[in-house]
């Protein structure tokens, strides 16, 4: 049986993509390894958002310029938003990589592998070649019996002026609710109890097919599916969050009190550079009316720090927002210039030291907010979910609670799965420990 293996960068709808590839070659008679020596096929699933992530799949790709030597027979692609962006450049600069492939060609990967091997490739194929997205994937290939991501939609509208997003991975196209209801009700006959909708801008699903059906209505009906425990989606943007989300997610009981709700900036400046199309009293206003329906969410958020012409003012504005709304996790990247974006273009890039600067400052303030947030949960039961147990000591099991916070436990395997109560005993910046009181949900 022919070996291999996937090396994964990037966002959520990554990994889901890396499912995908894996369940089409499992099918096509491959068996997957985790030590990159023993493969025959290896392949990379790039991203694209942050030169970072780039740097660190090419390094990848070219130390094994020497194994492809001694090995002649292995096949190495890179697949994804990078290979997407970069497309032919790729096979150039690094001889041995004999498959290039852009998102929208993933389902076909199977095909493109066996031509690869047929002819020595390289194979490149580029989304240009397919206008629509894939079909959908195998729900026994997933990493976890539990939990499943689900692709509601693909591909991005909102021209973002720092982000590459909408020029690799295309228009939104949201795929069809029966067809979505269909997949999780595959998924969780097959032992799933939580799942995840994606969407690189989820609370616009819907909006490209005919008819009013919205993101809305969509968590309506997968909240009914009998068997479900938990249902989260990712990612929400501030402008198309629309007004009956946070009524949902107060009133369905499987919808997790979490949210994933990027402001990027504090600075209403910054904002309409970045063409984010809301102010911070907007995104403020929508903070309270989600807070008043769903007093106990827990808002996940992100910030770029440097954008071009970033002042001091408006990174402190930054700081303040951070501050005012208390985010329970927060990403808080450096800008990073990408090719092709508007921002590329702008005045007043500013320079690496002072972006590294206001950056630490931020994580500094982050880890403050998230000690205090996670040291008043001390002595409260809170319900989790049992994933795993920890891979540095097995008899300890990590879990998600409804606002998915990390919290490690002593307990059993057979818990995996299952929802349990645990009492939160201590915590640190980063973790969060607990005891399992109950075997049930509070
Ligand atoms: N530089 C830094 N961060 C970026 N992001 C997107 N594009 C860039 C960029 N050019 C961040 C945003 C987004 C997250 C996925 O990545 O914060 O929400
Ligand atoms: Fe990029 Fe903005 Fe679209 Fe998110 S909403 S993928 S940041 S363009």
């Amino acid at each position: 049986m022919p070996k291999a293996h996937i090396e994964t960068f990037g966002c959520q709808m990554n990994k889901l993509d890396s499912e995908l590839v894996r369940a089409s070659l499992v099918s096509a008679g491959f068996e997957f390894v985790n030590r990159i020596e023993e493969a025959d096929l290896i392949l990379f699933v790039t991203c694209s958002v942050r030169d970072h992530a780039e740097t660190r799949a090419l390094s990848h790709i070219g130390n094994l310029r020497a194994f492809c030597r001694k090995r002649p027979d292995v096949i190495v692609g890179v697949m994804g938003c990078m290979a997407q962006r970069m497309g032919a450049e790729l096979t150039e600069r690094f001889p041995h990589v004999r498959i290039v492939c852009g998102t929208r060609a993933f389902p076909l990967i199977a095909g493109i592998v066996a031509e690869a091997t047929r002819t020595g490739g390289p194979v490149i194929r580029l989304d240009e070649e397919f206008p629509e997205n894939g079909p959908d994937r195998e729900p026994s290939q997933r990493p976890s019996r539990h939990s499943a991501y689900v692709c509601a939609m693909r591909g991005c509208d909102n021209w973002c002026a720092y982000c590459v997003v909408p020029s690799l991975r295309g228009p939104q196209v949201s795929r069809q609710p029966r067809e979505v209801i269909r997949e999780i009700e595959a998924l969780v006959a097959d032992g799933a109890v939580e799942i995840t909708l994606l969407g690189q801008n989820i609370d616009s699903y819907g909006r490209d097919l005919p008819g009013d059906y919205s993101l809305a209505d969509l968590l309506e009906d997968v909240n009914a599916i009998p068997g479900l425990l938990r249902l989260r989606f990712i990612t929400s943007h501030p402008k198309d969050l629309g007004p009956r989300i946070p009524q949902a997610i107060a009133r369905l009981d499987k919808v997790c009190e979490h949210l994933h709700m990027p402001p990027q900036s504090g600075s209403d400046r910054i904002l309409k550079l970045m063409n984010r199309g809301y102010t911070r009293e907007y995104y403020l206003e929508l903070v309270g009316r989600l807070r008043d329906a769903v007093p106990d969410i827990a808002l996940a958020g992100d910030f770029i720090v440097g954008f071009p012409g970033e002042s001091n003012e408006d990174f402190e504005q930054s700081m303040s927002l951070l501050r005012e709304v208390r985010f329970q996790q927060c990403f808080l990247f450096k800008y990073s210039t990408r090719p092709g974006t508007r921002a590329e273009k702008m005045p007043d890039q500013l320079p690496e030291d002072v972006i590294v600067e206001r950056h630490q400052r931020l994580l500094k303030e982050q880890e403050r907010i998230a000690l205090e947030n996670h040291k008043a949960m001390i002595g409260r039961e809170v319900e989790v979910l049992a994933e795993g147990p920890t891979r540095k000591k097995p008899e300890m099991l990590t879990g998600r609670t409804r606002r998915n916070e990390i919290v490690i436990f002593q307990g059993e395997a057979g818990l995996e799965g299952k929802l349990v109560s645990v009492r939160i005993e201590e915590t640190t910046p980063v973790a969060i420990y607990g005891k399992l009181t109950n075997t049930s949900p509070v």
